[in-house]
């Protein structure tokens, strides 16, 4: 049988036989090595991400004595700061006042009017891989697009981008399970940085205010109060790497399957008009951010199991997403799947804020690469970054003969 274990390599090659298995095994499990409650069916992640007996983190609401938690490590302190204050990490009335202020820079229609400008960067990019004949997806097209997207919306000069990647790679490293010292130590020093960067870039932008996000935020902070400064750094941090991270995984997550699937490729190829599903089916099939963990607040019950207030919850989002009481023959790749209500962005207050921006860059890669790329091929078998939460690659080799 197929065992639920985070760490082992058979299982981040390919988690999906386990999931099935806990599925499979029940609606919830214990799981000791993390001391977290596993949740692996469609219809329970679904509804606990809705439920607010739950929440992001506990600290509107009790100390963490109260909760029979410990607090952090002081020396992790710059790292917590950072995260505790960004939006994803906040409940009501905070979480609201925030994603309020940031949400009308990521509606559908303004998303929308981005589109043109997404789609020339995506052939750009696609060419100047074209014109070498190939080379890593990753680096050359998959990271560059939403990096460029992201920072051009906030209004960071193309100049301090080259920092961001390393910075957000390394903050990110806190979102798996059981973090190691040494990850806890690069995510401080990653949190200290950025902090000072975009504390100058505020400095800079408050003199000298542009069109673009961060003067946004600067004016929201400074009018209104409505936004105090160190939720103006978070909430830069949080959109930067929220605002890649996941979109450069989906990218070659997406792409590896496609070259495992040729006839779904040659199917793709032949007619476009399936980029749209494709792009959903790709999500679901191989789901680039695998878990999302909620605090108990008041105590639950799943399926005669109570789930204590101080319990952490591990809602597993690729199993999920291979639910067979919800999708027909769920480990199958079909571009052309119609009913596909993929859990990858989320639901309740927290769905992604990003999900049009996503969507629309990733159809814009994908219809660049199928453009003008028509023979991209796999030029050598990729490595699977060794994480399970963020799953990705280390790098996606390619060819264009
Ligand atoms: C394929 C790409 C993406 C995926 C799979 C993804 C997935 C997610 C998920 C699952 C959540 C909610 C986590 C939870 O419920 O605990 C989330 C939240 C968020 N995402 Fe995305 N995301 C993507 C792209 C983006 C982009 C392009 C942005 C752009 C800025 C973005 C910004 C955010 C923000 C700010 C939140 C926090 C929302 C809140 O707490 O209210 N994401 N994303």
């Amino acid at each position: 049988m197929a065992a639920f274990d985070p760490w082992a390599p058979a299982f981040l090659a390919d988690p999906y036989p386990a999931y099935a298995e806990l599925r499979s095994r029940g609606r919830v499990h214990y799981y000791e090595p993390t001391d977290q409650w596993l949740v692996p069916r469609h219809a329970d992640v679904s509804a606990l991400l809705r439920d607010r007996r739950l929440g992001r983190t506990y600290q509107h609401r009790f100390t963490h004595e109260d909760f029979g938690r410990t607090a952090p490590p002081a020396a992790h302190e710059p790292f917590h700061t950072l995260n505790d204050h960004g939006m994803l990490d906040l409940e009501p009335p905070d979480h609201t006042r925030i994603r309020r202020l940031v949400s009308k820079a990521f509606t559908p229609r303004t998303v929308e009017q981005l589109k043109p400008y997404v789609s020339q960067l995506a052939g750009e990019l696609v060419d100047g891989l074209v014109q070498r004949g190939g080379g890593d997806l990753l680096t050359d097209v998959a990271e560059p697009l939403p990096v460029a997207v992201i920072a051009e919306m906030l209004g960071i000069p193309e100049s301090d981008r080259a920092p961001l990647r390393p910075w957000s790679a390394d903050i990110c490293g806190m979102y798996e399970l059981s973090p190691s010292e040494e990850t806890a130590a690069k995510a401080v020093r990653a949190s200290v940085e950025f902090s000072d960067y975009l504390l100058e870039l505020i400095a800079a932008r408050r003199k000298e205010p542009g069109d673009d996000l961060v003067s946004g935020l600067i004016a929201a902070h400074d009018e209104g109060d409505r936004l105090t400064e160190q939720e103006m750094i978070s909430t830069c941090v949080l959109l930067l790497n929220a605002g890649h991270e996941a979109t450069v995984n989906a990218t070659v997550n997406g792409w590896w399957a496609l070259f495992r699937h040729p006839e779904q490729l040659a199917a793709l190829r032949a007619d476009h008009s399936l980029i749209p599903s494709a792009v959903e089916e790709l999500m679901r099939y191989d789901t680039p951010l695998q878990l999302f963990e909620r605090w108990v607040l008041d105590d639950i019950e799943i399926d005669g199991t109570t789930v204590p207030r101080g319990a952490e919850i591990a809602m597993l989002f690729g199993s999920a997403n291979h639910d067979p009481d919800v999708f027909t023959d769920p480990d199958r790749l079909d571009l052309t799947r119609k009913d596909n209500p993929h859990i990858s962005f989320s639901a309740g207050i927290h769905y992604c804020i990003g999900a049009p921006l996503a969507r629309i860059e990733l159809a814009a890669s994908m219809g660049a690469l199928l453009e003008r790329a028509p023979t991209l091929s796999l030029a050598a078998e990729p490595v699977r970054k060794p994480n399970f939460v963020i799953r990705g690659l280390e790098g996606l080799s390619v060819e264009v003969r």
